[in-house]
């Protein structure tokens, strides 16, 4: 894949490596959103049938980037929270049964099952990664497999670690949550759009993602995967488009007791939003024609080079293939100073984000070798 940079209005001068934090606005995505914007001078332009038409093909654009067969199994929701709380709310649990968690994980994704726990009497176990970091990622996965044990009743995660990008094999993780008996949650924001995701392959329970970072979209948008066996669940809020015919205008106070079908029970009130949908689903087709994996090799080409030079400088880096291309960590060697490597880092007008003691970088198409050169050599100047 060509470098996309000409499809956003990035600066030229500042090296924006940070998509985790969030993604840039495509240009296009920005066009679809103030044509919403205008679209509501005159409402007189919006029909019925618009409250309708563009969620359904948003829908179908996510089913298509995750492989799920029925695009009724998905659901727009406002933000990973509500989706993941959407999932609490429907899974049975009691005293004694555990809930599996990674370490220090995204806290979207640890207060929703805190609030189960108190409610329930279940125990939280948090996976910790191991002390050492020779093969770290592997051995946190051996660690994370281990911990699932008859009793777990749900295992809640991201394919990757938000804050170093460590990589979670699901596939694996999924087959030892059914032999259990649990449930397999997963917050695909760090990763789904970046990193292939296939529903059949994972087969979760649940898949949420915030729209904002590797899904291209604007903010307070995001979606959902529901499996079968949350059709008949219980949503966080009752809404009039949730029912079964709220297409039809005139009945709506013919009131229904049933749901659309699958998912769209769990969808958010106004989910039709004008502006947003329009511009997630400019978002979604463009990522969808990428496919996450040219954007996996992308990344991988412009960062590979430099990686090698930081670990030959004494940084540690995931090994490669326990963590994303879009989304890894680095360490310093002892005695680094992270207030001078953040100075020399935010001097050379490069954006990245720190989490703990380690830097966390996320390139996506956008972004140009001689870019993560610029941020490797801030590195090794002041290590
Ligand atoms: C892993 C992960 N999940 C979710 C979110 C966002 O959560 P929410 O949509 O609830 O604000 C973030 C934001 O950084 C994240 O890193």
């Amino acid at each position: 894949m060509k470098n996309q940079r000409s499809k956003f209005s990035l600066p030229l001068a500042s090296a924006y490596i940070n998509c985790a934090y969030m993604s840039p606005l495509m240009k296009k995505v920005e066009r679809a959103g103030l044509e919403g914007m205008r679209k509501k001078r005159n409402p007189f332009a919006i029909s019925h049938h618009d409250f309708f038409s563009e969620s359904v093909l948003l829908r179908r654009e996510f089913a298509k980037l995750i492989n799920a067969p029925d695009s009724q199994r998905v659901a727009i929701i406002p933000s990973a929270s509500y989706g993941l709380s959407t999932a609490a709310r429907n899974i049975k649990i009691g005293k004694g049964d555990s809930i599996v968690l990674i370490h220090e994980q995204f806290p979207s994704n640890v207060y929703p099952w805190q609030r189960l726990a108190a409610e329930t009497g279940a125990t939280i176990s948090m996976v910790k990664p191991p002390d050492l970091f020779e093969h770290r990622g592997k051995a946190w996965n051996t660690r994370l497999l281990e911990s699932i044990v008859p009793g777990t009743k749900i295992v809640a995660m991201g394919n990757v670690h938000w804050a170093d990008g460590t990589r979670f094999e699901l596939e694996a993780v999924g087959k030892r949550a059914r032999e259990v008996g649990a449930k397999l949650v997963i917050d695909g924001t760090q990763s789904v759009g970046a990193l292939p995701f296939d529903i059949a392959k994972v087969k979760p329970d649940v898949l949420v993602c915030a729209g904002y970072k590797w899904l291209m979209g604007p903010y307070s948008i995001g979606l959902a995967y529901f499996s079968e066996d949350f059709d008949e669940g219980i949503p966080l809020e009752e809404n009039w488009i949730n029912r079964l015919v709220s297409e039809d205008f005139t009945g709506l106070v013919q009131y229904k007791a049933n749901y659309q079908p699958g998912a769209l029970r769990y969808e958010v009130g106004e989910h039709s939003n004008f502006i947003l949908v329009p511009m997630m689903l400019e978002a979604l087709r463009q990522v969808n024609q990428w496919g996450p994996e040219n954007i996996q090799s992308y990344c991988h080409s412009i960062t590979e080079k430099g990686i090698e030079k930081l670990r030959k400088a004494g940084c540690w880096v995931e090994d490669s293939a326990f963590r994303g291309h879009h989304l890894f960590g680095i360490r310093f060697p002892s005695g680094s100073s992270l207030d001078k490597i953040k100075d020399r880092v935010s001097k050379k007008k490069i954006s990245v984000s720190f989490r703990g003691d380690s830097m966390r970088v996320s390139p996506h198409v956008y972004n140009t070798m001689a870019e993560f050169n610029r941020l490797v050599s801030a590195i090794t100047e002041s290590i």
